[in-house]
């Protein structure tokens, strides 16, 4: 294993991502965590970077005792040189004349007859290469006891190595895709130098987890946890059934603002397909009753939000009276999360000197009301590798392919108050939408679909009826973070794609005499209409 040191860079996540592609497992920590108290022993250090100079007060520094008293090899990366620098000669660095940002061409500078470990870390990259440069400081000489592995035009120790221990830093970010040979640099970091081994594969990640989540939960302990027909949940009870069986009990908390028959796929996949124990609580009355002249959509997702978490727990009790008179279980003491690696890195990651470093186990509300312990199986994953993760657990490709749904439901996407009329005409125009996306092959190709109801009304002719009806807008988006979105350009071969959803929804959804297509990107707009 591998320990990444986050001083802050919003690269620092991409470095254990890229190791994983190289099948090794990493754990990133804040720089400021104790390196000397670790359950297990790093083979390497990798130092990311951050937006601090060294030599600003209060920047955040790795107590460089401790890191040196480990005795394993050292790679520091942007501030990380600048960071190793600092250690081993405190006047080193100075502030950049300007900053440079983007690609530059890097030469590496060859060092035949010194220590064996100086050429290891550019070895069979050539003799030029190609990186992504992202810096305001630059250092201004090389510290003692360290020589040049490489240079740029701007930059003259891009690369430097020390003389007699495996200490390396770059000014450069081999993490990024616009370091086309990054991966190859930190192979080389973490095979040739740490050696590593490289074996980090799905089997052995979920056989391990497996493992895991049987030593914490015990012979007779059990789990609950909350499924909603998403990609993340599903995949998290998957895995725990195989490991726990019958002591793991899903709930389905139905509010009213799900999909077109959602609780009966659930339900169908879960304990049909699966036999995974599964409660559907109806509590669609209670919600739609909450949300009854509420038409602000903050008020609506904190209504939603406080309900889910009352009706959970409700549902929890219920299951733990049922348990305790169950001769061969314990009690209920955990509670299931899909949380992901994004989520925890977000809450782990270095956020200044100033700032406390929040605990990812307040997200969503549930757990600090529950007073349960908390299991997190996917906690180590990316999206990407939880739908591989699916796959491999027999999970069918249409959920584990779904689109993302809000938390807040079809509520979001009723603008104004979302009634059980309204939520009914929503529901079916969603229907045909994602129905013919998936008929016309353009699901896959989509990062998230639906369908919105506006609160207004336009004229259109039914029949040969003048008719007030109401107005659907279509959104189709393309994304890989969410964060970001274009509108789906629907192509040629699709052009009158649009035409034939829109005919369907006038048709045959009651009410609507018109549909319209929202182009709006994100930002300025955001993906939901609420
Ligand atoms: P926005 O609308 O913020 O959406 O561009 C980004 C992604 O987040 C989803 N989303 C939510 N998910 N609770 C959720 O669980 C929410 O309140 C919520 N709001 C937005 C949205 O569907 C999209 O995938």
């Amino acid at each position: 294993t591998l320990l990444v040191l986050d001083f802050g860079s919003q690269y620092s996540h991409l470095i254990t991502r890229r190791l994983r592609d190289l099948q090794i497992y990493s754990e990133l920590l804040p720089c400021t965590a104790n390196v000397l108290d670790l359950s297990w022993k790093p083979k390497g250090v990798i130092l990311s970077g951050g937006p601090y100079s060294v030599y600003e007060k209060g920047a955040p520094h790795v107590d460089w005792t401790q890191l040196s008293q480990l005795d394993i090899p050292i790679l520091g990366i942007c501030y990380g040189l600048q960071e190793i620098a600092w250690h081993h000669d405190n006047k080193n660095v100075l502030a950049g004349e300007k900053r440079e940002y983007g690609h530059a061409k890097l030469k590496i500078e060859k060092h035949k007859g010194e220590a064996a470990h100086v050429d290891k870390l550019f070895n069979g990259l050539g003799n030029d290469l190609d990186v992504w440069m992202s810096h305001g400081d630059k250092l201004s000489h090389l510290p003692a006891s360290f020589s040049i592995i490489a240079d740029t035009p701007n930059a003259p120790f891009a690369g430097i190595v020390h003389g007699t221990k495996p200490y390396y830093g770059i000014q450069f970010h081999p993490e990024v895709s616009h370091t086309p040979k990054g991966i190859e640099l930190l192979r080389n970091f973490a095979v040739d130098i740490c050696m590593v081994r490289q074996h980090w594969t799905m089997e052995e990640f979920v056989g391990k987890e497996i493992s895991r989540i049987r030593t914490l939960v015990g012979e007779k302990g059990q789990v609950i946890g909350a499924v909603s027909g998403g990609v993340d949940s599903t995949v998290a009870a998957k895995l725990m059934h195989e490991a726990i069986g019958g002591r793991f009990h899903a709930v389905l908390v139905d509010n009213g603002l799900l999909r077109q028959d959602e609780a009966k796929i659930v339900h169908k996949t879960l304990t049909n397909h699966f036999g995974i124990q599964l409660t559907v609580v109806d509590a669609s009355q209670r919600f739609l009753g909450e949300l009854k002249g509420v038409t602000d959509p903050e008020q609506k997702r904190k209504t939603i939000g406080r309900n889910f978490i009352d009706v959970f727990q409700e549902e929890a009790h219920k299951l733990e009276k049922a348990a305790a008179n169950s001769p061969n279980a314990g009690d209920i003491e955990w509670l299931l999360q899909g949380t992901l690696y994004p989520d925890v890195i977000e809450s782990i990651s270095f956020k200044g000197p100033s700032q406390t470093i929040k605990s990812h186990h307040n997200v969503g509300g549930l757990p600090a009301a529950m007073h349960l312990k908390l299991i997190e199986p996917l906690r180590e994953l990316f999206k990407d590798e939880v739908r591989i993760l699916g796959t491999k657990l027999g999970i069918p490709e249409h959920l584990v392919w779904r689109h993302p749904f809000p938390g807040p439901g079809l509520a979001i996407r009723v603008l104004g108050e979302a009634t059980e009329p309204q939520l009914r005409i929503v529901r079916q125009a969603d229907k045909i939408f994602i129905d013919e996306l998936v008929a016309n092959d353009l699901y896959r190709k989509t990062s998230q679909a639906f369908a919105a109801l506006l609160p207004v009304r336009a004229v259109g002719v039914i029949g040969d009826k003048r008719e007030h009806g109401q107005i659907i807008s279509l959104r189709a988006v393309e994304t890989t973070d969410f964060m970001t979105a274009v509108r789906s350009h629907f192509d040629i071969e699709n052009r009158t794609f649009l035409d034939r959803v829109s005919s369907r929804i006038t048709n045959e959804v009651e009410g609507i005499t018109r549909v319209v297509y929202d182009i709006t990107s994100k930002p300025p707009g955001t993906i939901e209409m609420e």
